[in-house]
């Protein structure tokens, strides 16, 4: 059945391949994104896919958002939490600051979205909520302990979500990809990358469009009984 979705950081990478997908499966997708306005434009006008613009650390403004985009499409049954960004250093060199940037938009964001739209699920009798984790979550990273945190905690905050939703017909699965062709990587230096790659048996990187497919299987109603699963997109990097 199509329903409307709602991706965070879903106009750029990762977050545009899931907007695609789910668009292409039917159902009504709105992205949001916090900075870029001049990416939003283009995506929007390329794919019709409607934009909206908040911090998705910010609870109110999530409260908000999900208001508008429930107004401007109807009741949201697909909430895609993939916005995240990276703010790498060692611990000795970190910054508060730089912890809690990426707490607020990569953990904090999930709470404050599932927060919004979960009322509506219950009543709906149906939800998906498919959260974006990362193989560092998993593993831990040199250089991202607050990344690593944030999507590690990803994971314990969807294993809770699907024992709380799976009687009113609500899963909250993980999907964690490994390194991705995008914008993201694009901060790391040539030496950097090459190791990377070097540690992936597949050896390359993954692409948007092969996480995406991931999350179109979970978000479908047909996809009722996988709940509280993560689902690892690495090319054989890191299996647990
Ligand atoms: N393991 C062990 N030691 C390491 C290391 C590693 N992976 N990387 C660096 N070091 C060591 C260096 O050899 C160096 O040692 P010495 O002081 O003895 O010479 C020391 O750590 C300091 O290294 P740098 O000079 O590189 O430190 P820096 O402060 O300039 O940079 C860093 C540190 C920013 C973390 C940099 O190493 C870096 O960018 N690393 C990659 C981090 C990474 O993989 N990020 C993933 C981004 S993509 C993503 O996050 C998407 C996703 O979900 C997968």
């Amino acid at each position: 059945m199509a329903r409307t979705a709602l991706v965070t950081g879903g106009t750029r990478g990762i977050g545009a391949a899931i907007s695609q997908a789910l668009k292409a499966d039917g159902h009504t997708v709105a992205a949001t994104y916090s900075g870029n306005d001049e990416a939003a434009e283009a995506f929007k006008s390329q794919t019709g896919i409607s934009v909206y613009k908040w911090d998705v650390g910010d609870f109110d403004a999530c409260q908000d958002g999900i208001a508008k985009v429930t107004a401007d499409h109807g009741a949201i049954g697909i909430l895609v939490n993939n916005a995240g960004i990276t703010r790498d250093a060692p611990l000795h060199k970190m910054t508060p600051e730089q912890w809690q940037e990426v707490m607020a938009t990569n953990l904090t964001s999930a709470f404050n979205m599932s927060r919004g739209v979960i009322d509506s699920m219950r009543e709906q009798g149906f939800g998906r909520i498919i959260n974006i984790s990362s193989i560092n979550g998993q593993k831990g990273q040199f250089g991202q302990a607050n990344y690593a945190a944030t999507k590690a905690g990803v994971i314990g905050f969807t294993k809770s979500l699907a024992l709380e939703g799976a009687r009113k017909g609500i899963t909250a699965n993980v999907v964690s990809p490994g390194y991705i062709n995008t914008d993201m990587m694009k901060t790391l230096s040539e030496e950097i990358m090459a190791s990377i790659i070097a540690q992936i048996p597949a050896g390359r990187l993954g692409e948007a469009d092969e996480v995406a497919r991931c999350v179109s299987f979970l978000a479908a109603d047909t996809a009722g009984f996988i709940n509280g699963a993560t689902l690892s997109v690495n090319g054989a990097q890191y299996l647990d």
